[in-house]
């Protein structure tokens, strides 16, 4: 990486790890004089799993809509591998290689898995024998049952088609919004389990989550975000000790523990 982030405030030190994806103090909201996010910093560097917590409607969805160019960004930036793009469309960001799975409605009932996964490729149709491997390599019963509608499928199954379509694109990071939200226990192990394989694969990912402990156990980094602002942040590991964090945010963390 040769080339100096632009914008980077001329830091005296240059990090010489380049973030995939930088939020820098965003400010914005749906409605008019209403802002959701009030200044809110998150940054993903290559191969990061990044995980976002904090209380329903500290913002969550919505920063991950503002990177995806869903709510307005009144002020501050979103810099993806050094380029500004805030502001971008979604079909512009995902023909750059930023990949979204909204945590509802997130794969065509009425069409096949295969179809489903064609869909991620509209932009791109050439490469589906590849990408489809690739998919298929990381989710092998989305391969197998490739013509049923994911309509019939179940919610853990129907979250793994959404993921799929979203890596069709070669996506550089991954925004998943809630991946374990409705699942069993066995399920949200087992979605867990695959976001830390598509991680693993080369993916950097930024993943919401309300389930607190298991995301601050999987992620390398993580954000609790509070009023639109990031309140905290630090390693899993980190985040998991922090007696503020967890009588703030993770209230019933010490209960759980006895395991
Ligand atoms: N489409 C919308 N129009 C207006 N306000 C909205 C809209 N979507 C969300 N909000 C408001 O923005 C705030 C933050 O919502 P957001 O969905 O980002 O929270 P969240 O942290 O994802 O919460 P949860 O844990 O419940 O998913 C809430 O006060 C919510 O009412
Ligand atoms: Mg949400």
């Amino acid at each position: 990486m040769s080339d100096p982030t632009p914008g980077a405030a001329g830091a005296a030190v240059a990090d010489t790890r380049q973030a995939v994806l930088r939020t820098d103090d965003i400010v914005g909201g749906y409605l008019p004089g209403v802002n959701i996010l009030n200044g809110c910093t998150i940054e993903a560097f290559p191969g990061e799993l990044i995980g976002i917590i904090g209380p329903n409607g500290a913002g969550k969805s919505t920063v991950l809509k503002a990177i995806f160019g869903q709510v307005q960004v009144r002020s501050g930036t979103i810099h993806l591998k050094g380029e500004d793009i805030t502001g971008l469309k979604a079909n512009k960001l995902v023909a750059k290689g930023v990949g979204m799975v909204p945590q509802n409605n997130n794969v065509f009932p009425t069409l096949t898995i295969e179809e489903n996964l064609e869909m991620g490729l509209f932009q791109k149709p050439s490469i589906f024998a590849e990408r489809f491997d690739f998919v298929t390599t990381l989710f092998p019963e989305l391969g197998k049952r490739r013509k049923q509608r994911a309509g019939s499928l179940s919610g853990g199954e129907r979250q793994m088609v959404a993921m799929g379509r979203a890596l069709m694109m070669e996506p550089s990071v991954l925004l998943l919004d809630e991946p374990s939200a409705g699942l069993s226990p066995v399920r949200q192990d087992e979605t867990f389990l695959r976001v830390h394989q598509i991680n693993r694969a080369g993916v950097s990912v930024i993943m919401v989550e309300q389930n607190a402990r298991r995301c601050l156990q999987i992620c390398d980094r993580a954000y609790v975000l509070d009023q639109g602002k990031d309140a905290y942040t630090g390693t899993g590991r980190e985040l998991l000790n922090d007696p503020k964090v967890i009588e703030l945010y993770l209230g019933t963390l010490a209960a759980d523990q006895g395991h």
